[in-house]
């Protein structure tokens, strides 16, 4: 990574900090690495996004739904999914001081390549070739092993029962599914959301919240039917839609754009999973408001895809701190893991439908709801001579609005307060009164909020207020009756 990168990372880390988008958690104790908190600022920007993505990926279909499950699940769960055999990182260890690193990460901020989905064999080979060394005292690493991810807790007085904390909110729509089934009427597809939870003992948490312990998910399980991979009933809404792709044959060169149609036609891709990707893509490029150069889908290999998946295209984001950054993926997991807790729970997954027995099959879309905000941050964080500004998309703004008394007297202040209690129903509004109007736009950019209005003594003698544009910084009086409208 270049001086020029890491500092950017710097940089957001301290915004992060001052406005209270997110920072270490226990602090005060020293805090523990991958552990995160989100402060006022952070919290409003996380639940605003994982309530467009409910939004959003919901309204798909009428048949789509959000459940809750619990983040704490029987062992059989993990031995069912195949996370317990399968949910594993290779790690090496120091032979000098001891630290036991991510072996494919020590390579890659080596080799400047990816290496996942490499046997530890292979691994090992590699750390040996290349003469990599242990990061923090350049001692000499040991043989690659593998550990699994997952952290197990006891439960109960005796602590007889064995649990993992869900390492993927997913399971919890899995083991809900045929119950769901019911309750929603015998249809597929079924989409079940979870927006919740994730935990994984990571070995090097690192890039701030990008790789954390817990974090957030937003996962949407389609459940269909096999024979219908082929067919979408929107298919027509999404065929000439440009996908941007990276595939596994095209990595030396740059993504490619291919309509939903050909994509089908040339390279495989089912109309199911297709549709799929291009409603994930207009997400990110509509909703979120990503440049389309900043946005690829990443076809993963036999050997790189996760041990559950058979077509797997992570979405990635090309960040300006860290570069292309995985935020998400799109997986076909077939019937493996319904089959999986058909046979562990003894319980046949097996439902009627359409006149035939069958085990649904999965399309999931799945998010890292933390590396979507911190992207959201890193991509429109601007700092020039100038100001810093954090452009932010209108719909994911901590606030829509800021509200400022251009001084706290001469019922100045009285009219900004009536103007505030008048807005906070409709919109997320900020009263702010301390300081210059313009250390008040600083600390306004900084949140991000898209629009600041000012109370100052002409309003008191025509009823308009100034309202600045945050991108802009143009000002212009509008009425106070038309503030509502503007605002929404
Ligand atoms: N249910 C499928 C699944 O969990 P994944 O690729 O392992 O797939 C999905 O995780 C997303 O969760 C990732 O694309 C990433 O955005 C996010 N994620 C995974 N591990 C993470 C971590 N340690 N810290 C923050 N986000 C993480």
């Amino acid at each position: 990574m270049s001086d020029k990168k890491e500092s950017r990372l710097e940089q957001i880390e301290s915004l992060a900090k001052k406005r209270g988008f997110f920072f270490p958690s226990s602090e005060i104790y020293g805090g523990v690495a991958g552990f995160y908190d989100y402060g006022s600022n952070g919290t409003l920007l996380k639940r605003k996004l994982e309530n467009l993505w409910r939004k959003y990926f919901l309204g798909l279909n009428g048949n789509f739904f959000e459940i809750e499950a619990a983040n704490i699940m029987p062992e059989k769960v993990f031995v069912a999914s195949g996370h317990k055999e399968n949910f594993v990182d290779p790690t090496v260890k120091c032979n000098k001081c001891g630290t036991v690193h991510r072996a494919d990460h020590i390579i890659e901020d080596c080799l400047k390549e990816s290496f996942e989905g490499m046997t530890p064999v292979e691994l090992t080979e590699l750390i040996k070739q290349h003469k990599i060394r242990c990061t923090k005292c350049k001692g000499e690493l040991g043989d690659v092993s593998i550990l699994n991810m997952m952290f197990s807790v006891q439960i109960g007085a005796d602590l007889e029962v064995k649990a993992y904390l869900r390492p993927e909110t997913a399971q919890g729509a899995y083991v809900n599914f045929s119950r769901q089934f019911e309750i929603q009427r015998k249809k597929l597809p079924l989409g079940l959301a979870i927006v919740g939870k994730a935990f994984r003992n990571e070995i090097s948490p690192r890039q701030l919240t990008t790789r954390m312990r817990e974090f957030t998910q937003a996962e949407l399980q389609i459940f269909f039917d096999a024979e219908k991979i082929n067919e979408h009933e929107k298919w027509n809404e999404a065929k000439n839609y440009r996908l941007i792709l990276y595939p596994v044959d095209g990595r030396e060169k740059n993504p490619i754009e291919v309509t939903c149609e050909e994509a089908n036609k040339n390279m495989e891709i089912p109309k199911f999973y297709a549709y799929h990707l291009a409603k994930v893509q207009q997400f990110f490029l509509e909703k979120l408001k990503i440049e389309k150069s900043k946005f690829r889908f990443r076809e993963l290999s036999a050997e790189e895809r996760a041990f559950y998946n058979k077509i797997h295209w992570d979405i990635e984001l090309n960040l300006e701190s860290v570069g292309w950054k995985e935020v998400g993926g799109v997986h076909y997991r077939t019937d493996h893991d319904l089959s999986g807790h058909g046979k562990v729970s003894g319980q046949n997954q097996e439902i009627f439908f359409n006149e035939k027995k069958l085990v649904p099959h999965v399309l999931e879309l799945s998010f890292g709801v933390d590396r979507i905000v911190f992207a959201l941050i890193d991509l429109n964080y601007i700092a020039d001579e100038k100001r810093t500004v954090l452009k932010l998309p209108v719909a994911v703004a901590p606030f829509s609005a800021a509200i400022f008394p251009l001084v706290n007297k001469d019922g100045i202040d009285k009219k900004a307060e009536d103007i505030y209690e008048n807005l906070k129903n409709d919109s997320d509004v900020f009263y702010d009164e301390s300081g210059s109007i313009g250390r008040r736009y600083a600390r306004a950019d900084e949140i991000g909020i898209p629009v600041c209005i000012t109370i100052d003594h002409q309003t008191l003698e025509d009823g308009t207020v100034t309202v600045r544009d945050r991108d802009t910084t143009k000002q212009e009086r509008v009425k106070i009756d038309e503030l509502k409208n503007k605002l929404t």
